[in-house]
């Protein structure tokens, strides 16, 4: 895709999950390996929202860190306005790709230094990243909390004079601070009660909508995503099993996993479709199962299923759908 913003290439990411060497060689026990995100690709434009879905431990939070470089990649890329963040050359546009991506995280009061006050924690960046003199940033920083809906006079305040959706406010109006163009939000509003994550997704639409904003944003919670992505991407245990366009994922389905989140979903009025039981639970990442790593959970799981992983083809990785 060539007019991509942000392109994911074959990213993956191991971790090793041994048992301490001397109760491996006791018990005779192997290496244990974690596929946590296992060959994912995916394109971005700018200005779109692009949603990963997926029940926990599917490998969302591992992707977002990747995606934002906080976590190397076992393999594969990822590649920002024609910046590899892997590459070794351009290391100097990758310093400038860190002001320009930025990460917004569940917890508000985890990401918030608990003994800065409001307008340091915003003002930091813009001087870290020599954006500006220290008087200046100060003046920004009283911008940005007014843009996110706060009162410049809450800079005085600390991170836990706050509610929690005022704190989520202001991680953003941290992560905006250095005149970042993409934003990695992960599960921003799982941690809020229901009224207020309205309230800072609608935000976050606004400020999409002013400033021209790209955004990753990751949920386990498909109503979330109905109401922001452009695209959906839904994550099974490390792989990408269905992606599209949200309207068309949300009204057609294509993938029996897919389908079973939609129905999980109580609000979501699913017209003329049988709705599918949710069967079982995700199943052990360290021990996944072998060819469609669906097949324990899926009604329609035949024996190629049971020895054949499905490639993710034209969007949909199943082998019932062609
Ligand atoms: N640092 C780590 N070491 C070992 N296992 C990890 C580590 N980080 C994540 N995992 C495992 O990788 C899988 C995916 O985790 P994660 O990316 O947090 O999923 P999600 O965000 O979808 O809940 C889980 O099984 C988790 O236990
Ligand atoms: S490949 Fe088989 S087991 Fe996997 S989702 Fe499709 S039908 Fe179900
Ligand atoms: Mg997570």
């Amino acid at each position: 895709m060539s007019d991509a913003f942000v392109r994911v290439d074959g990213l993956h990411r191991s971790f090793d999950v041994s048992r301490p060497w001397l109760e491996r060689t006791l018990s005779g026990r192997p290496r244990e390996t974690l596929k946590a995100v296992d060959g994912v690709s995916f394109a971005i434009r700018r200005g779109e929202t692009f949603a990963i879905v997926g029940e926990s431990g599917s490998g969302k939070s591992t992707l977002a860190r990747m995606v934002v470089g906080l976590l190397t990649p076992t393999a594969g890329d990822v590649v920002i306005d024609g910046v590899s963040m892997t590459g070794r050359a351009d290391r100097s546009r990758r310093k400038e790709l860190r002001r320009r991506i930025q990460m917004i995280f569940q917890d508000p009061f985890a990401s918030l230094d608990p003994r800065w006050r409001a307008g340091p924690i915003i003002a930091e960046p813009i001087r870290a990243f020599g954006l500006a003199d220290a008087r200046e940033a100060d003046r920004q920083a009283a911008d940005l909390l007014r843009r996110v809906g706060l009162d410049p006079a809450d800079a005085r305040k600390y991170p836990h004079e706050f509610s929690g959706g005022q704190r989520q406010r202001i991680a953003i109006a941290r992560a905006l601070a250095p005149k970042a163009e993409f934003l990695v939000c992960d599960e921003p509003t799982s941690a809020l009660d229901v009224s207020v994550q309205a309230q800072i997704l609608n935000l976050m639409r606004d400020l999409q909508d002013a400033l021209g904003l790209t955004y990753l944003l990751i949920s386990h919670n498909l109503a979330v995503v109905r109401h922001m992505a452009t695209t959906i991407g839904v994550m099974y245990l490390g792989r990408l099993v269905e992606v599209g366009p949200a309207r068309t994922l949300f009204a057609e389905p294509r993938h029996p996993y897919t389908r079973m989140l939609l129905d999980a979903v109580p609000d979501l009025a699913m017209t003329g479709r049988r709705r599918m039981a949710v069967l079982g639970d995700a199943p052990n990442p360290i021990d996944p199962p072998a060819g469609c790593a669906f097949h324990p959970r899926c009604s329609l799981a035949t024996d190629r299923c049971r020895a054949q992983a499905p490639a993710l083809r034209d969007g949909v990785a199943c082998h019932l759908v062609d």
